[in-house]
C-alpha cells in the first residue's frame, strides 16, 4: 500500500485522489432559474442524501458557478436523476456556458413544469426532486447546499411491486476523471437476520480459494 498524505501532495492531486476514490457518485443534475429568469442545469456529482425525515439532499458547488448564484438568489431547485440514455445531454451541460445560456436549448432537452418551485424539470428523466435551499454552508474552497425534498416525480416505468427498480432507472455514476459507470447487473444482498449462521456462512464461503479476492499489491 502506498500511503499519501494531503499536506505533502500539491491541490491537484488531491482532488484527483478525492475523485478517484469516492465513487461511484450519484449525479444530481440540477436547474435553477436566475433572477432574471433564466434556466440553467448543469451536474454535481458532489452529491448525496442527508437525511429522510424530513427529507434533504445536499450538492456541492467547487466556486462559485452560475447554479449557486440562482439557488443563492431565488432558494430553489431540481435535482433531476441522469439516467443511462440522458448521459450525453449531460456532458453537454457541463461545458463552462455563459450565464445567459439556456442548458435545455443547448443540449436539446424539453422542460417540464415543476409543481411546487421554479425551475423546470428534465421532462426526459425518469425522476426529479423538487428542493428548496434549507442552507448554504461554504465547507474548504465548496459550498455545500441544503435542499429539502418538497416532492418526488417518479416514472410509472421504472417501478416494480410500488419500488423504484434500479436496472430500470439506470442511474449514471461518477468515476474518476472521464468515467462514469452504468448498471448492467443488480446484485442482493440481504441483511443478516441470524448473525451466528451470518458469521459461519461468511468463514465458510471466504475459505473458499475460488472466492477469495485476486491479491492486489
Ligand atoms: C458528471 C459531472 C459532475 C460534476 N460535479 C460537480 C460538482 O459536484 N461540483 C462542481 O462544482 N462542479 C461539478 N461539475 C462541473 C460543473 O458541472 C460545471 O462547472 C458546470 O459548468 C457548472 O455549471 P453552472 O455554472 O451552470 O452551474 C461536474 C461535471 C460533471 C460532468
Amino acid at each position: 500500500m502506498k500511503r499519501l498524505t494531503p499536506a505533502d501532495l500539491d491541490p491537484r492531486s488531491v482532488y484527483f485522489l478525492m475523485t478517484s476514490l469516492v465513487v461511484p457518485r450519484p449525479i444530481a443534475w440540477v436547474s435553477t432559474v436566475s433572477s432574471t429568469g433564466k434556466c440553467n442545469l448543469a451536474p454535481y456529482s458532489h452529491f448525496n442524501n442527508c437525511s429522510a425525515n424530513p427529507p434533504i439532499v445536499q450538492f456541492v458547488s467547487n466556486g462559485e458557478k452560475d447554479t449557486l448564484r440562482n439557488v443563492k438568489a431565488t432558494g430553489e431547485f431540481v435535482v433531476n436523476v441522469v439516467s443511462d440514455h440522458l448521459k450525453q445531454a449531460m456532458r453537454i451541460t457541463a461545458a463552462n456556458w455563459p450565464s445567459d445560456v439556456d442548458e435545455f436549448k443547448i443540449a436539446g432537452l424539453e422542460q417540464a413544469r415543476s409543481s411546487m418551485v421554479a425551475p423546470p424539470r428534465v421532462a426526459s428523466a425518469r425522476a426529479a426532486l423538487e428542493c428548496r435551499v434549507r442552507q448554504i454552508l461554504p465547507m474548504g474552497e465548496g459550498n455545500m447546499v441544503f435542499g429539502d425534498v418538497l416532492c418526488f416525480h417518479v416514472s410509472p416505468n421504472i417501478l416494480v411491486d410500488g419500488r423504484i427498480d434500479s436496472e430500470l432507472l439506470q442511474p449514471v455514476g461518477k468515476l474518476a476523471g472521464a468515467n462514469y459507470s452504468t448498471v448492467h447487473r443488480v446484485e442482493r444482498l440481504d441483511l443478516p437476520v441470524d448473525h451466528a449462521k451470518a458469521v459461519a456462512d461468511y468463514g465458510a464461503s471466504w475459505g473458499n480459494a475460488a472466492s477469495q479476492p485476486p491479491a492486489i499489491a
